[in-house]
């Protein structure tokens, strides 16, 4: 007891023990991690294509944001497809031949890299080798409302899962000139890119790696979606437009407003050199004349 106390109310000895606790605790934390799942065996290819993969791609099921990957390993060399599932930023930028035609295929959406491992990428390889299917996740969306997929984007309606709202990382025609993210690409023709399928697949299992760790835990709802593509679907066609007669009048009236103000300070000194010269013309030196 006496020496518990006496180790306790030494300096020396409540650092320990501190040390000694915080260690413990950071092991913990350490097996916490490592105990979480990490796709190690190839016999997860499937879970992992499951998770990451299928809001862009099927094997089987047609094209989604990208190309069908059935028989993928017959039609590429195996190393190409092992760089691509990799990398793909990275061969995209390197003006790869095949990467370019299929980037211009699938209307310019570069696949993101996924920070794979080379065993996640070998798991995914052995599994696009078996030939299992893998079918596009189909929803039944409720029908949307663009006021609401506004409000959703903009953050004027907060997210039922507390998801950060999109304008803080992007733009689109309707919010750009005024102000919104550029973290994330401009959406504004997402809708035409991505095709309806795509983009609510994409946004219901969310397939950008950037994004991922915000909306971790915080998916949307189907109603959000819903209402996010009726968003997407009115912006792609009107963006512009609506943008163009939104900030018509905002620039409008700030120009007016800015106009009058220039010409109330300007103009009387205006008249003034105005006057002083034709004075001078007239050979008037005296710039008061009673
Ligand atoms: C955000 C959407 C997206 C996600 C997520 C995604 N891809 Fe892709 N993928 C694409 C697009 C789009 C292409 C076409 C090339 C391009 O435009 O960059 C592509 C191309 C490919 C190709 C080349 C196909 C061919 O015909 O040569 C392979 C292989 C591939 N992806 C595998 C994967 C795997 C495996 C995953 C999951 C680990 C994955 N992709 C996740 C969008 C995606
Ligand atoms: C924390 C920032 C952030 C937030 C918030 C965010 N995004 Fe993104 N988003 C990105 C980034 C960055 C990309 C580009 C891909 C990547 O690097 O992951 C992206 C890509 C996308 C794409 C693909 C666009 C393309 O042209 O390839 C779509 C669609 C998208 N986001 C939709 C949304 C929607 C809908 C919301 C709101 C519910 C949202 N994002 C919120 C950062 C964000």
């Amino acid at each position: 007891m006496k020496i518990r106390h006496k180790i306790w109310n030494s300096f020396c000895g409540r650092s320990f023990v501190i040390l000694f606790l915080s260690g413990v605790l950071l092991m913990g934390v350490f097996y916490q991690v490592s105990a979480a799942p990490s796709f190690q065996s190839s016999d997860d290819g499937q879970d992992i294509f499951e998770v990451m993969c299928v809001s862009c791609h099927s094997v089987g099921g047609g094209v989604i944001v990208g190309p069908d990957l059935k028989g993928v390993l017959e039609r590429r060399d195996r190393n190409w497809v092992r760089g691509f599932i990799s990398m793909p930023d990275q061969i995209l930028a390197s003006d790869d031949p095949i990467a370019m035609d299929m980037l211009i295929e699938f209307n310019n959406i570069p696949m993101p890299n996924l920070g794979l491992t080379e065993t996640d990428v070998e798991a995914l390889l052995a599994f696009l080798e078996g030939g299992e299917s893998v079918a596009p996740v189909v929803v039944d969306l409720p029908a949307g409302d663009f006021d609401q997929g506004e409000a959703i984007f903009t953050g004027g309606k907060v997210l039922t899962e507390g998801g950060t709202p999109c304008i803080a990382c992007h733009s689109v025609g309707t919010f750009s000139a005024l102000g919104g993210g550029n973290l994330g690409p401009d959406l504004t023709h997402v809708y035409d890119r991505f095709g309806k399928v795509g983009l609510v697949s994409a946004i219901q299992n969310i397939a950008f790696p950037t994004m991922q760790g915000v909306y971790e835990g915080k998916d949307l709802t189907d109603q959000e979606i819903a209402d996010l593509l009726a968003f997407f679907t009115t912006v792609d066609v009107e963006g512009v437009e609506k943008n163009t007669s939104a900030l018509f009048w905002i620039v409008g009236l700030l120009g007016a407003g800015a106009l009058f103000g220039i010409m109330a300070y300007y103009w009387p000194r205006q008249r003034e050199t105005l006057s002083d010269r034709l004075r001078k013309d007239a050979g008037i030196t005296s710039r008061r004349h009673s």
